[in-house]
């Protein structure tokens, strides 16, 4: 299966409801929603208040990327607030896998995310573990930066070793994805795409998801 996910954190907040609205028509499968601490990260979004005020407009499958640097402590909040996976950074805790599985305890699927400087092989033993991983193709903090093309190849380090262990992964980008660049994603091996400029700056976001898919159909790993 194929995925994308517009990133809130680039919508037009005087104008939620509407912006939202915009990539269910588009054709838009998550909603990805960026929290940040200005801790773990140098920038501060939004928490789960707003999340869950935009809760009662959207049917869209709740993507939380928990940008913090501690996310146990504001994961029931999110839970609460309507998420549908929670995924947080491995950089931010001294034991991810007791975090994994301390979320997955409260029946929400989890994901764990990579920073660009973190290695692919740290996430081999949650291939199968956990929900969705998360790979970083720029540093985390803010949007509309440029992807990093070395990151790519830790989606095709994680995707072979996911092959390897008859694993169905749930492989996801984060970071200057384009309908451009979206190809190289697939082709790595990503199936889930996360896009803020790409899909809430322009006018026709529907054409932008059209090329997403496109490329994945190209896709040599998962037909
Ligand atoms: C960056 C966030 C991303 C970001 C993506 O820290 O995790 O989700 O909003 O935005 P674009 O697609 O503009 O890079
Ligand atoms: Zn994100």
């Amino acid at each position: 299966m194929f995925y994308v996910a517009p990133s809130l954190l680039s919508a037009d907040f005087s104008d939620l409801r509407n912006e939202i609205g915009r990539m269910e028509d588009a054709g838009a499968n998550y909603l990805h929603l960026d929290i940040m601490d200005g801790h773990f990260v140098p920038n501060i979004s939004f928490g789960p208040g707003l999340v869950s005020s935009i809760r009662r407009s959207t049917n869209l499958f709740f993507d939380v990327h928990l940008m913090i640097s501690d996310p146990l402590r504001y994961a029931d909040a999110f839970i609460k607030a309507g998420a549908d996976i929670i995924t947080f950074h491995y950089e931010s805790v001294e034991d991810p896998l007791s975090v994994l599985k301390t979320i997955k305890a409260r029946e929400m699927p989890c994901g764990v995310a990579i920073s660009p400087r973190t290695p692919a092989e740290v996430l081999f033993p949650f291939v199968g573990l956990a929900d969705m991983i998360l790979v970083m193709t720029v540093e985390p903090g803010f949007g509309g930066q440029t992807l990093i093309p070395e990151t790519l190849d830790k989606v095709r380090t994680l995707r072979r070793y996911a092959v390897r262990k008859g694993v169905d992964l749930k492989l996801e980008v984060d970071g200057g994805v384009t309908a451009d660049n979206a190809w190289y994603c697939t082709e790595a091996g990503a199936n889930v795409l996360v896009a803020g400029s790409a899909l809430f700056k322009t006018r026709h976001p529907r054409g932008v998801i059209q090329k997403m898919r496109e490329a994945y159909r190209d896709h040599p790993f998962l037909k």
